[in-house]
């Protein structure tokens, strides 16, 4: 039973298949945080009034879990130690509170107490919002009240025991007479009675997104974050808190992961006592929920998962969760057509004969789809008009869009399209039509990014319109993909259709307006694949990933530029969610030159496309693109569902990067070797590889000879070719009977 609860003591033990998490309650009515770790007993149904006694006992101690007389006299004391499920201001719990509320008499000091539960079986939706889903898991709600002021809050807690995933999310009632408004309203609470603990973050910027950052937590706080309306390049929703000791494959490990694509925060505190509160939400930055009488606001789903078995497990486990507990639609479990893709091949100048001419090309090569990408809207030749004004350029595209799908379509390729719905040119007949429609400040200066302004996409007669729009031509066109880009971050955040105690709700509002948005349009046309993108990686989170099996990983395709973001990238999200391309050399980012084969290798661990001319490369590339075609359609489905194995990065090694994938059933392995610098006298490097089975016998198809698992993961294989800098190898291994 994932769930069981001890009504007595008023205990309650979430399992999952390696850990369990414990909730008490106590004797004031305070609901606090036991523990989070391994799993321990009692398993099976129930929870005895012994068994709880006792985990009472280990778990609270004195101090925590039952100690009335001393809150009578010492209440400050009480709450400062206590450990919080959810954390709270004012009554001298001096740590990050969880809830900051305005019922009308200023800032309120909050006191919640528990109020009761209820289990639910699978897991509700969250309405409106992105969450992961199953029928099967179980659901903990637990009440809680504010007598005062006559909030409730409760917590949910779903239990995916077979990922050693928790995911939590929080609604707050106003069940009084007036408006109170939330100034903040996170979604975790998790306190850490142990201090020494590490920290995995992901950081970036544009072209570098999510690179992996450890440290140590030291006394105070250490914080992530966006305020840029975006889940952002620059951090990622993510946390890893870890032990000290911990490796890749050893140690514990508790990941964390926001399922939201706006503004965040995520933070650990060490306090005075060595103890760590961790919190995730929505940051509390220019947010003001009104609710009113009977209003509910639900902050988003934040996703837990354990790991015992190193950074390595902790992240199968979010691949797995993701893969089959969030992604939808009809490309959740299949593989993605290899798409081409005109931006780094045309950026602005094409029009439909020159498409046409690369979807020739390209389905001689076997690429299964073609993407139009910016510029085929409106005047848009350049990025400094049209965006809002999503009808054809007739001029570049005589007939429309249809006439250029069903050429394409002609020539054996899908056909796709780009798109930036939620901004505006203020040189767009949208623009001139409603300038009020943009986020701004009363009639006060409003800053420009890549020349564009940001919809006010909160309201709904603003996103009707755009979607209406956009509807038109994937409907028309019979568009089987569509590339949702967002290219600047939101400033000016304001509504002009908003009143002025709800402009606090603006952020908040236009990611809601953005996931409505989506939703329609999956919904619309169910066979669409979506692919999100926010110049490049900047909306990479899996809140994206519940609208799109897959997000444009980054503007940098510069292969050796790539091993790093999406290694970075996949310490959360699967492969299969990655874009990432062939693209042309030198590489338009960076300069580089690289191997075809290995630009081939690298987009190979993701969703694999090109991104290039193909009526323009050299010859030889050319028959290269058959290889890679048929590389992909060998290897696409244990890339796709195969279980993740870093095994040596280039920050770490200097000279090279690997990772291997492994099929769930252990018959099949991939190892993906780049050599980025080679070095003399360096002894060949010995490449230890993971995840086999260690009794299982495989053939490489490199070498002569049959291994065992355990021989191949422990003594390892010697690499070779891949002896110039930039040059790959794929290794191949196949179970064989002995
Ligand atoms: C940013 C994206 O990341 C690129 O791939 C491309 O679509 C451009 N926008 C187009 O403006």
């Amino acid at each position: 039973m994932a769930i069981q609860i001890n009504e007595k003591q008023k205990m309650f033990k979430l399992d999952t298949k390696k850990s369990s998490y414990v909730i008490g309650v106590s004797a004031d009515g305070y609901v606090g945080h036991m523990y989070y770790g391994d799993r321990i007993q009692p398993d099976g149904n129930e929870m005895s009034d012994e068994d709880a006694e006792c985990l009472s006992v280990l778990l609270g101690g004195d101090r925590d879990h039952c100690i009335p007389a001393y809150i009578e006299r010492d209440k400050l004391n009480f709450v400062d130690t206590f450990s919080w499920e959810y954390g709270m201001p004012g009554y001298g719990d001096f740590r990050e509170p969880c809830l900051d509320a305005d019922c009308g008499s200023g800032k309120e000091a909050l006191e919640f107490f528990y109020d009761g539960y209820e289990t639910l079986k699978g897991k509700p939706e969250l309405e409106g919002m992105p969450a992961t889903y199953s029928d099967d898991c179980q659901t903990l709600v637990i009440h809680m009240s504010e007598p005062d002021l006559k909030l409730g809050v409760e917590l949910y807690y779903s239990v995916f025991e077979e990922e050693d995933a928790i995911t939590r999310w929080v609604k707050v009632k106003n069940n009084s007479e007036r408006n109170c408004y939330l100034d903040r309203v996170f979604s975790l609470c998790l306190d850490f009675r142990e201090g020494e603990r590490d920290l995995i973050t992901l950081h970036g910027a544009w072209g570098r997104e999510r690179k992996i950052y450890r440290r140590s937590i030291g006394e105070g706080k250490q914080s992530i974050s966006s305020v840029r309306g975006v889940s952002s390049h620059q951090e990622n929703p993510f946390m890893a808190i870890l032990e000290p000791d911990a490796t890749e494959d050893r140690g514990r490990v508790y990941g964390i992961n926001f399922v939201y694509s706006g503004n965040f925060l995520a933070q650990v505190e060490k306090n005075q006592f060595g103890h760590i509160r961790t919190v995730m939400g929505i940051h509390p930055h220019h947010f003001s929920w009104k609710l009113q009488p009977g209003e509910i606001f639900t902050a988003p789903e934040a996703v837990m998962v354990f790991s015992d078995t190193g950074i390595g497990g902790m992240t199968r486990n979010f691949h797995d969760l993701y893969r089959g507990h969030l992604i939808r639609g009809s490309y959740r479990d299949k593989k993605r057509p290899i798409l081409i893709n005109n931006w780094e091949a045309t950026y602005f100048d094409f029009d439909t004969e020159k498409l046409w001419s690369i979807a020739e090309e390209a389905a001689g090569l076997g690429i299964e789809m073609l993407v139009m990408d910016d510029g085929w809207f409106g005047r848009r030749n350049d990025d400094s008009r049209s965006l809002g004004d999503w009808f054809a350029n007739e001029e570049k595209l005589p007939g429309g869009v249809k006439r250029l799908a069903d050429g394409v379509r002609e020539r054996g390729l899908k056909f796709g399209i780009w798109v930036e719905p939620e901004m505006v040119n203020p040189d767009s007949d949208l623009f001139r039509e409603h300038p009020d429609w943009i986020l701004q400040y009363r009639d006060r200066d409003v800053s420009r990014g890549r020349n564009q302004y940001v919809l006010d996409i909160g309201r709904k007669e603003v996103r009707d319109e755009i979607y209406k729009r956009i509807y038109t031509v994937v409907k028309e066109a019979e568009i089987d993909y569509v590339k949702w880009d967002m290219n600047r971050s939101l400033t000016n955040v304001a509504s002009h259709a908003a009143a002025q105690d709800e402009q606090g709700m603006v952020y908040h509002r236009f990611v809601l307006g953005v996931y409505e948005m989506q939703n329609r349009l999956v919904t619309d046309f169910p066979e669409l694949l979506l692919e999100n993108c926010s110049s490049g990686g900047g909306r990479f989170d899996p809140g994206m990933l519940y609208y799109s099996p897959q997000i444009w990983c980054s503007d940098d395709t510069d292969a050796i530029e790539r091993l790093e973001i999406q290694r970075g990238t996949a310490m959360v999200y699967p492969l299969s969610t990655m874009g990432a391309h062939v693209s042309d050399c030198p590489n338009h980012a960076t300069h580089r030159t690289t191997p075809f084969d290995t630009r081939g290798q690298v987009a190979l661990g993701g969703t694999f496309g090109y991104e290039l001319d193909v009526t323009r490369i050299a010859r030889e590339d050319r028959e290269k693109i058959k290889d890679q075609v048929q590389m992909y359609h060998k290897y696409n489905d244990l890339i796709r569902e195969g279980d993740y194995y870093r095994i040596a990065s280039l920050p770490e090694k200097r000279y090279y990067d690997c990772y291997m994938v492994v099929s769930k059933d252990k018959e099949e392995a991939l190892v993906s070797f780049v050599r980025v610098v080679n070095r003399i006298c360096r002894w060949n490097d010995r490449i230890k590889l993971k995840g086999l089975d260690e009794d299982a016998w495989y053939k490489l198809d490199d070498r002569e000879g049959v291994f065992s698992g355990k021989m191949l993961m422990s003594a390892g294989i010697e690499i070779h070719g891949a002896d110039k800098d930039f040059e790959g190898k794929l290794i191949s291994l196949k179970r064989v009977l002995r």
